[in-house]
């Protein structure tokens, strides 16, 4: 699990269709051990009911500013400050609108003006209006203003049409959340990590793969989630679940594991442990390849690009690059010729033959090549490498 050292969000629901997925969002932050105080704005109240709400949150609702009760309980500086992290979800053109003006004409609008703490933004609206000069423009004022923000997402609308508008998922909010309060010596720094093997296809129904697991590349992403860092996880067709709070992204091939990889903005660090295909099937075919009597099928090879080494050799470097070599033989040797062919800082070497029951198994037997030499590691669990990992990169990017 990710840090799960409780935190206070202040929930604000604003009034929009995906009001309904902040119900969900208030059901994982409490699995995850945080508590949520939420707040409705009247217009909320037509999506999801005060009573639904409070009761996933297990807190009081507050919607009105001048409530008499709720300010003889908590007044609304105290609410706007109790809290580790403001949350707007869904946030609508006029919650954008108002917080960009400085408005506070009611409970919402003055809480985000009264809090001391940070604010994050979940965007929901129509793709017009989301495109609309006005709502951009208040998204421009309210990021140089220092609010964060989760999506929002491309995809189909519940008003029919398509485009960017949707809100974020609720895991994805979950993520930013906890990107957003984690205190941890990464905190503020966005790590690329890629994970699992690839799969490349030979027809529609069949592919070439191997035996990663992804287990190595999810419990770093995990051990670097901890630390506070934002994670990008960039993952093949894995056996295990991406981790809670990554922003994941699930590519099949190598070639799609790439374009994701160069899509990535601002990556202070990039840990490339997916076991990417060398060879694709040059032309795979787009029908299923029958047994029609004219012999075996002849598969030939392109060669995959090599993820790793573009990204050593592109112009938007991250400041550290690690990769892993997974060998059968002369382990050190070939890490290290590897560590200056790809152009990486550091090589996690491990020795994948059958015999250590390593590929796949839970535990993992590493040398880290760096340009001071082979650090050998002991044999521990895959969960300890990546804490160590993880460590080490905190202290190369303070
Ligand atoms: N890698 C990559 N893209 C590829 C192949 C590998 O990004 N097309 C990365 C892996 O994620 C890993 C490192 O390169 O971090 C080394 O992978 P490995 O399979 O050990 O090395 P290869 O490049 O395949 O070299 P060889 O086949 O000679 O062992």
């Amino acid at each position: 699990m990710a840090d799960t050292h409780s935190k206070k969000i202040l929930l604000i629901i604003g009034g929009g269709i995906a009001a309904f997925k902040s119900l969900d969002l208030i059901r994982r932050l409490r699995e995850r051990g945080h508590t949520v105080t939420p707040v409705l704005t009247k217009a909320a109240t037509e999506f999801v009911t005060p009573l639904s709400v409070s009761a996933l949150a297990g807190e009081k609702v507050y919607q009105h500013l001048f409530d008499l009760n709720d300010e003889a309980e908590m007044g609304h500086i105290e609410l706007s400050r109790a809290a580790d992290l403001v949350v707007v979800a869904p946030a609508t053109a006029d919650l954008m609108g108002k917080m960009a003006a400085g408005l506070a004409n009611d409970l919402a609008s003055t809480l985000l003006m009264a809090t001391d703490k940070r604010v994050l933004i979940a965007p929901s609206m129509n793709v017009r209006m989301w495109d609309h000069p006005a709502t951009q423009r208040n998204l421009a004022t309210l990021l140089e203003d220092g609010i964060l923000t989760s999506g929002p997402n491309e995809g189909d609308m519940a008003c029919g049409e398509f485009g960017f508008g949707r809100m974020a998922e609720p895991m994805e909010i979950v993520g930013a959340i906890e990107a957003a309060v984690n205190d941890g010596p990464l905190k503020g720094k966005h790590i690329l990590v890629t994970s699992g093997p690839t799969h490349e296809p030979i027809d529609p129904v069949r592919y070439i793969a191997n035996r990663s697991s992804g287990a190595q590349g999810a419990a770093i992403a995990q051990a670097l989630l901890g630390l506070g860092a934002r994670v990008t996880f960039v993952s093949g067709p894995a056996d295990v679940p991406a981790p809670m709070g990554v922003d994941l992204v699930a590519v099949e091939t190598a070639a799609e594991m790439l374009a994701a990889v160069e899509s990535a903005k601002d990556v202070d660090a990039g840990i490339f442990a997916a076991a990417v295909a060398d060879w694709r099937v040059a032309s795979a075919s787009d029908e299923k390849i029958k047994k029609d009597g004219n012999g075996l099928p002849v598969l030939e090879f392109a060669e995959n690009p090599d993820i790793l080494a573009k990204v050593c050799a592109s112009s938007t470097r991250p400041k550290l690059v690690v990769g892993f070599a997974a060998e059968t033989q002369n382990v050190i040797e070939n890490a290290t010729a590897k560590r200056k062919r790809k152009g990486c800082d550091w090589i996690v070497a491990n020795d994948v033959s059958p015999a250590t029951g390593i590929m796949g198994g839970s535990e993992n037997d590493v040398t880290l090549i760096t340009a001071d030499g082979a650090e050998d590691w002991p044999r521990m669990g895959k969960d300890q490498v990546s804490q160590k990992l993880a460590e080490k990169i905190a202290e190369a990017l303070s």
